[in-house]
């Protein structure tokens, strides 16, 4: 029996195992784990790590925000996903106001047919909740959109009664509910104080937006899911208060699930205070925050109350995007680049640090949010039949980050210097090599949308 493709030697992490074995991939599924396999064409993976491909849940490609638009688009994104080792994205489909959900969608088709080079499936952000977009949601689940994103802050938040009605629908038809936490009223108040006291560098955004903003977001949110029994996904948690009333939601019994980013456990409200408008690099919402938030986040990781990591990527260039808020920190367009370096970054600090171990490295980067997002067992998984989406890690390859290296179409990176000992050298999606030895085998347009099927609870 002979394979497409045999990824040859290596040893195998999964989220539960490790061993050592041949992958045998026919028609783009993984067919075979075994050993002895051969194919027509073969990876020797001697030395390095066989994983599931990672799974990022969280990105914002070509997407409109504050007047401008997010640098990568799901050609130049999906490729820095790949070289990062990523072989299926959810985005996040912002609906416009007076648009149903799936005139939403087709939008965001649009921006991705032809140009993905991975899978990637939608979140539809729900912006103008009506009767009909109430019901459309009930569709929607069913036809492969099966998670919604709400904003409980910015001009397109909904009322807590909105989020209720979507927590309730979701419930009563297999869907879920993601929420941006943070307190609307406390974060305009600052941020008109800070401004009308002249206080406009990129420090007071995070200033105007506290840690108990978003706790106290987080908390209603989470009792809400309580009251109406719907479940809800905390997106980009960021802080020990709000990781506290994700655990109580969940000891009390409430489907409540949440991820962080490496952001937030790797950098902090300090990167603000870099010289000159630098800070401007890591204007997001939420913000960093002081250092001593990090512990708890990784403590969170580790008992399980965070199930996920993901990205937040959302890249605008420094020069040309974030100036935009030169004189006034609210017109800085919100976001950062990241989709590339998560996997190496969670391996070097949880893995190389001594963390955790390399199979809850699978299950943070790729495992869970797969099962969490309705992705699982076709990505997610290195099992016979699941799709051969794939990543080889060199477990010993030295790499400085910087955006010489990295892929994303943006003039910074957050993370430059950093040094990180592991990176990955080859991916591969539904079988075909996307990326091997730091060159692009693969055609933008050959990525699928991923109709997704019902989120599980962990
Ligand atoms: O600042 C951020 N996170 N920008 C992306 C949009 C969002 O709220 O996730
Ligand atoms: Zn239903
Ligand atoms: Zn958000
Ligand atoms: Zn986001």
């Amino acid at each position: 029996m002979s394979f497409d493709c045999v990824i040859r030697s290596g040893t195998c992490i999964t989220a539960s195992d490790t061993f050592r074995a041949d992958v045998g991939i026919r028609n783009g599924k993984i067919a075979a784990i075994g050993t002895d396999l051969s194919g027509t064409r073969v990876i020797d993976a001697a030395g390095k790590y066989v994983m599931p491909g990672a799974v990022d849940t969280h990105t914002h490609l070509d997407m409109p925000f504050g007047g401008t638009v997010a640098k990568d688009d799901f050609e130049t994104g999906t490729i820095a996903a790949a070289f990062g080792g990523t072989t299926a994205v959810v985005d996040f489909c912002i609906q416009s106001r007076g648009q149903s959900l799936q005139q939403a969608a087709d939008t965001w088709h649009a921006k991705a047919e032809g140009k993905a080079v991975v899978d990637y499936g939608f979140h539809i952000a729900i912006t103008d909740m009506t009767d009909a977009v109430l019901a459309e949601m009930k569709t929607m689940i069913h036809a492969g959109y099966p998670s919604f994103k709400v904003f409980m802050v910015y001009d397109f938040r909904v009322s807590d009664t909105v989020l209720m009605q979507a927590l309730t629908q979701a419930g009563e038809h297999g869907g879920l509910v993601c929420v941006h936490a943070e307190n609307n009223d406390v974060v305009t108040s600052l941020i008109h104080k800070h401004l009308s006291e002249g206080k406009t560098a990129p420090r007071y955004h995070a200033l105007s937006r506290p840690p108990l903003a978003e706790a106290e977001a987080t908390g209603r949110a989470c009792k809400l899911a309580q009251i109406t029994g719907g479940p809800l996904f905390v997106v980009h948690l960021t802080c020990k208060a709000a990781l506290q009333e994700v655990k109580r939601a969940r000891r009390a019994g409430a489907s409540v699930m949440a991820e962080t980013c490496p952001q937030y456990l790797l950098l902090s409200q300090d990167n603000y205070e870099e010289p000159g408008f630098d800070g401007a690099k890591y204007v997001m919402s939420p913000p960093l925050r002081p250092k001593e938030n990090q512990a708890p986040l990784w403590q969170g990781l580790a008992s399980g109350d965070l199930v996920s990591v993901a990205t937040d990527h959302c890249p605008f260039d420094f020069h040309g995007q974030k100036d935009m808020g030169a004189d006034d920190f609210s017109r800085i367009p919100n976001g950062a680049p990241g989709i590339e370096p998560r996997l190496a970054l969670m391996h070097e600090f949880g893995v190389n640090a001594g963390r955790f171990a390399l199979n809850k490295l699978v299950a943070l980067c790729s495992t869970n949010p797969a099962k969490a997002f309705g992705l699982y067992p076709h990505k997610g998984s290195l099992a016979i039949g699941a799709d051969a989406d794939i990543v080889v890690f060199d477990p010993d390859k030295n790499v400085t980050l910087s955006t010489s290296v990295l892929h994303e179409n943006v003039d910074y990176t957050p993370y430059e210097g950093v040094q990180v000992t592991g990176w990955p050298v080859a991916t591969l999606s539904r079988g075909e090599v996307v990326c091997m030895d730091g060159r692009l085998e693969a055609k933008p347009g050959r990525g699928q949308f991923i109709r997704r099927g019902a989120p599980s609870f962990l």
